[in-house]
């Protein structure tokens, strides 16, 4: 198969690299093997070879690579996804740039803004556009109809955004810090997507701490003011424990917009009405996981414009993180969101 957008050779499948196999990596993988027409997993890398045998053997065609950048390297990868612990995402994301392969990594685009910063140089310097980044929120059907509506002017001028992000237990290692670069992260993309307006300051708020978790502050509460004046309030709590949980809503000036759980059954019993909630993210994103691969293979393979998230936005993501934590360290507090700009940070 020829290379990818050199304006000559079409390319027929894209030959694709995962790299992590993981929670995320499995489910983009069996993904793209299953659902994506115009894509196919080759390679797969782990360093965990129990678990990324287990994988392998689930696709159709993909075989074990011994190690992350070999996988970049092989010739027969086209194209990578990144879906490896938070703090592998800066040095493989570079690798695969410098190779001149597209690449979707999985938020965060890194844990720091210095890092984030070095991979948004080296995406401008050595392969503008061959960096996406799976903010997914952008392909999630309720987000993009909210967004819709809200451009539409369904709640008039927007006042107030609400975003809640629940989860049912945090996984091991997860701290305060980790709270805000890996899950609050998605809604500082989220916002001013949805406002078409930056963050400019953010303040970090401490409620009273669950004592169902140690070692970290669960849950939080972040404000972020955009450039519009809207005031957003982010609420992060990763151990929840009743489900998973992603709402967004929209306060405007002629009414209220919000996104709906999507429990697909209602059960009516015992003189009560009730529905789910997942255990995790895979099935309230399970369409939005589906969407944004399809489109990223897409853009990959023919070049068509999609709002997938940009390195440039994983920097703008990574800045707003960074305030947050400043914030935080400080014990609250309102921070300007610095972004650096190109050549700075690093
Ligand atoms: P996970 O812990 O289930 O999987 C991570 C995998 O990466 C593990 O199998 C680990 O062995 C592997 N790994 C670590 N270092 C590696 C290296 N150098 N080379 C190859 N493999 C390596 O974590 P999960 O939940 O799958 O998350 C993966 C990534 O996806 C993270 O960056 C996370 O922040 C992101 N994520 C994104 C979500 C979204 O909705 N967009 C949801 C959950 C996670």
């Amino acid at each position: 198969m020829g290379c990818v957008n050199d304006g000559e050779a079409v390319v027929s499948t894209l030959r694709v690299g995962v790299i992590g196999t993981g929670v995320m990596g499995t489910d983009h993988a069996v993904i793209l093997d299953r659902f994506v027409s115009g894509a196919v997993v080759t390679r797969v890398s782990d360093v965990d070879g129990d678990r990324v045998a287990a994988v392998a053997a689930r696709l159709s065609g993909a075989t074990v690579s011994p190690e992350a950048f070999a996988l970049i390297a092989d010739p027969e990868v086209d194209a990578v996804v990144i879906a490896s612990s938070d703090a592998t995402h800066a040095g493989l994301a570079i690798a695969a740039v410098r190779a001149g392969k597209p690449v979707l990594c999985e938020k965060p685009l890194a844990p720091t803004l210095a890092e984030a910063a070095d991979v948004a140089r080296t995406v401008e310097r050595d392969g503008p556009g061959l960096l996406s980044l799976g903010f997914m929120r952008r392909f999630d059907p309720a987000h993009v109809e909210l967004k819709t509506a809200l451009a539409a002017g369904a709640c008039g001028a927007p006042l107030l955004v609400h975003c809640i992000s629940r989860g049912v237990s945090s996984g091991p290692g997860a701290t305060s810090e980790s709270s805000i670069t890996g899950s609050a992260v998605h809604e500082f993309d989220t916002v001013p997507w949805l406002l078409g307006a930056p963050v400019v300051e953010v303040s970090w708020h401490a409620p009273r701490r669950s004592g169902e978790v140690d070692g970290l502050q669960d849950p939080q509460l972040i404000l972020l003011r955009t450039a519009d004046g809207v005031l957003s309030t982010v609420e992060v709590f990763l151990n929840a424990r009743y489900g998973y949980d992603v709402r967004c809503e929209v306060v405007g000036e002629r009414g209220v917009l919000g996104t709906t759980s999507q429990a697909p059954v209602i059960r009516d019993a015992a003189g009560t009405r009730s529905s789910g909630y997942p255990a995790d993210w895979r099935p309230r994103f399970a369409d939005a996981y589906r969407l944004e691969l399809r489109a990223w293979v897409d853009a990959v393979t023919t070049g068509v414009p999609t709002p997938l998230a940009t390195s440039r936005d994983g920097l703008v993501a990574a800045a707003v993180s960074d305030a947050v934590i400043t914030s935080m360290m400080a014990g609250g507090g309102w921070i300007a969101v610095a972004v650096p700009t190109e050549g700075e940070g690093g």
